[in-house]
């Protein structure tokens, strides 16, 4: 039985993964950070069931603790070894800059050094974002095209993406980056634009919130499925080299169309609803990301499989199950006089 361990198990991308890797028979490690109260809502169908999931474990880590790191990596010697793991809001980055750039950025190194003084070294998914190509030179972006972070988070993810390249060139490690593009789900944190507004667009049609402040809608994102996206992280693994690969749907769309897109499935116009906060403006805007992922598509085979429309109704339809719910609780609490 093949063993992995997942950074960021307890995140979107990580539980899809787990989920993935479980199907296909691996004994899935995940990492955790301690809590004061429960965080692993996305995984706990996984885990709650050790009969049916048996090969589901978890471990209390840290990528800020590198000899914690280690310890782990000598004691499991996984076969893969996938660094979901990071402070991944590019705004908070500009608040926590120094915490994002230690998690993010020398956090992969830590993973990576641990990995090498192993006997056995596993294969490594680096989590690359699109917030490398940050202030675009070119469009579409593909594996080619030079980076431009301007996010502190963009900076740390572009650091690791050199040492992910570096690591192979240098040990020969088997170790891959997926620069991937904006990917969202029913599971996508609440602060990410694409949740917040599905969450809020479901809450105002059931008269639970009035308004949803947003910040820049002009920004343009290229955004897919997480579902599909987790994917191409194990075919990257499989593969007989290791390399990096773009993965995006290479369609992209502003704020503004999202918002219309949910606003008018649920048949309410969005222009009531919607004000602009200033506080959601970030010190430097990255405007437009648009992916080319043919390389991927060449050499591993992969397509997405959900598009921008499918996407913004499934997340919408997930969030209008929680709003009901909300909605029951609420009427519950305050009967009708
Ligand atoms: P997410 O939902 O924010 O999950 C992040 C995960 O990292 C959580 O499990 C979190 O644990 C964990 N984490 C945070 N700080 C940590 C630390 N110091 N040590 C160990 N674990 C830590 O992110 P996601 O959307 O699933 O993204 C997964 C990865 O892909 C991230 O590296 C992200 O930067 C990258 N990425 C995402 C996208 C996207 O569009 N989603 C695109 C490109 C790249 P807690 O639950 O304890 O907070
Ligand atoms: N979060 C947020 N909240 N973003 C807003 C808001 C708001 O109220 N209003 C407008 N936006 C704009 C942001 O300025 C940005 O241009 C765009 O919506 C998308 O923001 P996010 O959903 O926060 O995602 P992101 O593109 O900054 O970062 C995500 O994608 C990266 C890949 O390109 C994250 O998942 C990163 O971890 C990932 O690497």
């Amino acid at each position: 039985m093949k063993k992995a361990l997942i950074t960021g198990i307890t995140g979107q991308d990580g539980s899809y993964l787990a989920e993935l890797l479980l199907e296909k028979g691996y004994q899935v490690w995940g990492l955790i950070r301690r809590s004061s109260s429960f965080h692993t809502g996305r995984i706990d169908h996984l885990y709650k069931d050790p009969h049916e999931h048996p090969s589901l474990r978890l471990v209390y880590g840290d990528l800020t603790d590198g000899s914690n790191l280690s310890s782990i990596i000598g004691e499991i010697k996984p076969d893969e070894v996938y660094n979901l793991g990071a402070q991944s809001h590019v705004r908070v980055s500009f608040d926590m800059p120094i915490f994002t750039v230690d998690t993010d950025g020398l956090g992969t190194l830590r993973l990576l050094e641990a990995i090498r003084s192993c006997d056995k070294p596993a294969r490594f998914y680096q989590a690359s974002s699109s917030e490398m190509y940050g202030k675009a030179v070119e469009t579409p972006q593909t594996e080619e095209t030079a980076f431009h972070p301007r996010s502190p988070y963009g900076c740390a993810k572009a650091y690791s993406f050199w040492q992910t390249v570096n690591y192979r060139e240098a040990y020969g490690l088997f170790a891959c980056n997926g620069i991937l593009f904006n990917h969202e789900s029913p599971r996508r944190g609440e602060t990410f634009v694409t949740r917040k507004i599905t969450r809020a667009a479901t809450r105002i049609k059931l008269g639970l919130q009035e308004k949803l402040y947003l910040g820049n809608l002009d920004a343009k994102r290229d955004w897919g499925f997480a579902g599909d996206y987790v994917e191409v992280m194990w075919l990257m693994l499989q593969q007989d080299e290791p390399d990096d690969y773009v993965i995006a749907t290479g369609r992209s769309h502003s704020v503004k169309e999202f918002v219309a897109e949910v606003f008018s499935y649920l048949d309410l116009n969005w222009a009531d609803h919607v004000e602009i906060d200033p506080r959601y403006f970030r010190p430097s805007e990255v405007d437009l990301l648009q992916g080319d992922a043919s390389k991927a598509r060449r050499v591993l085979g992969w397509e997405p499989k959900v598009g921008f429309k499918d996407l913004a109704r499934m997340m919408t339809d997930a969030d209008m199950k929680i709003a009901r719910r909300r909605k029951i609780i609420k009427e519950q609490e305050e009967p009708q006089q």
